[in-house]
């Protein structure tokens, strides 16, 4: 793999450029968003290479230490397409549990069910991403960054969470023997994962607040406190977006290689998107395809904010132009950048207001799908350079369409978990509109596993209110052996430090 990896400010007025072993959570000059970036010349990987990596026979020993064998990272889904995200430049240091094993299935029954016409020749395919060990997508991400992790040598990792990052984040990190905190919003979270981040050893903090909330507390100690020594696991960390890239790879590959007419996924802290457009950008610039497929991002009526960012305020990504437009700084001349440039610039002030707006009408995210109730998406400029790369949309749909669709899911194929419902109700909405044609190939991004959020499952089909009221998590002791109840903290800094602090002292104490 190559060792000409760097991290990359997107802001094209700073196009600053880091080091890959540095651990950074944004640009410190600007507070942009950062890409890991890669000197291309020299690389040239084909289809072919990755088809020549079927044969997955042979040790399989990285989860749980260990280094890993060229059959362990070849039954990865993720590392098997190593050579497009070549950051770590010791291959046997990659980290796999076996992760991005997924499938994409063809669904004629649903199909016809939204209205495809098979006579046109249209297809819709399902991208099965809970598929993965700990259920979801998260899992693609988590291998790419505790790589880095590995890397860089980190000890103590964490993330905030509504579920599945945080059953991914533990079931890495107990594997890998890192320390792993996961921080929930008080009534936040799917307990499906919950289970999954308490049975794997992770410290869970029950924060008095959402998941904004705790994903502010948990990157600015990450960001600024140096002392605590945290590394982030959210997709603001462009690591986890590297493995994100190949569910893209995979879907190509189930196809052959030709590249759909649409992706459709649903967008929450919008890494998916992003990821899935610099995927795409890579691989244009890489001539392994001649198109890019349109990107459709799919919200809950609930937390719309990057809709109402794209089509109410019309905010959009304008790439670093060179002659006559306004190249990126790092240019030495006004001339295209003869990298791949993936920086660009987007009306800041707008989405600053639009904030300030949100804050001052107090709104706050609400949704059934979970997983998408995010109301400050960390990867807003991202996503916007995906919609400008994938000519796209956004679109917004109902909590009740998002559970009838998710319904339908289950009845005609494996099911998943509601935000993914989300992404199927997108299809349906946009056939409907006439902007997806009937001849087209969509495939949408199933996220996660229909296990995640088993009450919305069963209230739909009984008609009962199923969900729990918020419970304090750590109200009471318990005797197991192992029992690894969560903390309940304010929403105060002094009070989570200490609440990791203690947390590590036992930890220590236990080993
Ligand atoms: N789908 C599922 C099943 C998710 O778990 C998430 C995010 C998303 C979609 C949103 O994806 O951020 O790439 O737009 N879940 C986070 C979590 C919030 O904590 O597990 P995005």
């Amino acid at each position: 793999m190559s060792n000409r990896a760097f991290q990359s400010c997107i802001n094209a007025d700073c196009a600053a450029e880091f080091p890959i072993d540095r651990v950074l959570v944004a640009c410190p000059n600007c507070h942009g968003l950062l890409d890991v970036d890669y000197d291309w010349s020299g690389i040239r990987p084909s289809w072919e290479t990755f088809e020549g990596r079927a044969v997955t026979k042979g040790q399989r020993n990285a989860a749980g230490g260990g280094r890993s064998t060229p059959a362990s990272l070849d039954f990865s889904g993720v590392w098997r397409f190593r050579d497009l995200l070549p950051f770590c430049p010791d291959e046997s240091r990659i980290v796999t549990i076996g992760e991005g094993r997924t499938n994409l299935q063809r669904a004629t029954g649903l199909a016809s069910k939204l209205g495809f016409t098979s006579d046109a020749g249209g297809e819709l395919y399902l991208q099965y991403e809970g598929f993965n060990p700990s259920g979801s997508f998260k899992d693609n991400g988590m291998a790419a960054a505790f790589t880095h992790a590995a890397m860089v040598g980190a000890k103590r990792v964490a993330c905030a969470s509504t579920g599945n990052t945080s059953a991914a984040l533990a079931v890495y990190g107990a594997l890998t023997g890192v320390e792993c905190f996961v921080f929930i919003g008080e009534g936040k979270i799917a307990y499906g994962k919950l289970s999954q981040a308490l049975e794997y050893g992770a410290t869970t903090l029950q924060v008095a607040g959402d998941f904004d909330a705790c994903l502010a507390r948990i990157r600015h100690i990450a960001e600024h406190m140096p002392e605590a020594g945290v590394y982030l696991m959210n997709s603001v960390n462009p690591f986890r977006l590297e493995g994100q890239k190949t569910i893209m790879y995979r879907i190509l590959e189930g196809l052959d290689w030709k590249v759909p007419d649409w992706v459709i996924v649903p967008g929450g802290n919008l890494g998916n998107c992003s990821a899935f457009g610099k995927a795409f950008m890579e691989l244009k610039a890489l001539g392994m395809i001649d198109r890019l497929p349109r990107l459709a991002v799919i919200q809950a009526e609930g937390s719309r904010t990057l809709d109402r960012v794209y089509n109410d305020l019309g905010v959009r990504w304008s790439p670093a132009l060179g002659a006559g437009g306004r190249a990126c700084a790092a240019c030495p001349k006004p001339i295209a950048c003869p990298r791949l440039c993936l920086r660009g610039r987007f009306d800041v002030a707008a989405v600053e207001a639009e904030y300030a707006r949100m804050d001052a009408a107090n709104e706050r995210a609400h949704t059934v799908a979970t997983a998408i109730e995010i109301n400050r998406p960390v990867n807003l400029s991202k996503a916007l350079r995906a919609l400008h790369a994938m000519n796209g949309v956004v679109r917004t749909v109902s909590d009740a369409e998002i559970v009838e669709h998710k319904a339908l899911v289950g009845r005609y194929g494996f099911g998943c978990e509601p935000a993914s419902g989300a992404s199927v109700a997108g299809a349906a909405m946009l056939l409907k509109e006439g902007v997806i044609r009937s001849h087209e190939t969509v495939a949408c991004v199933l996220t996660g596993h229909v296990l995640k959020d088993p009450d919305v499952t069963v209230g739909y089909h009984t008609g009962l209110n199923m969900k729990a009221a918020a419970v304090d998590l750590s109200a009471s002791r318990p005797t197991g052996r192992v029992s690894n109840p969560p903390v309940r903290v304010a929403d105060d800094l002094e009070a989570i430090l200490a609440a990791m602090e203690g947390a590590t002292a036992q930890r220590a104490l236990r080993e």
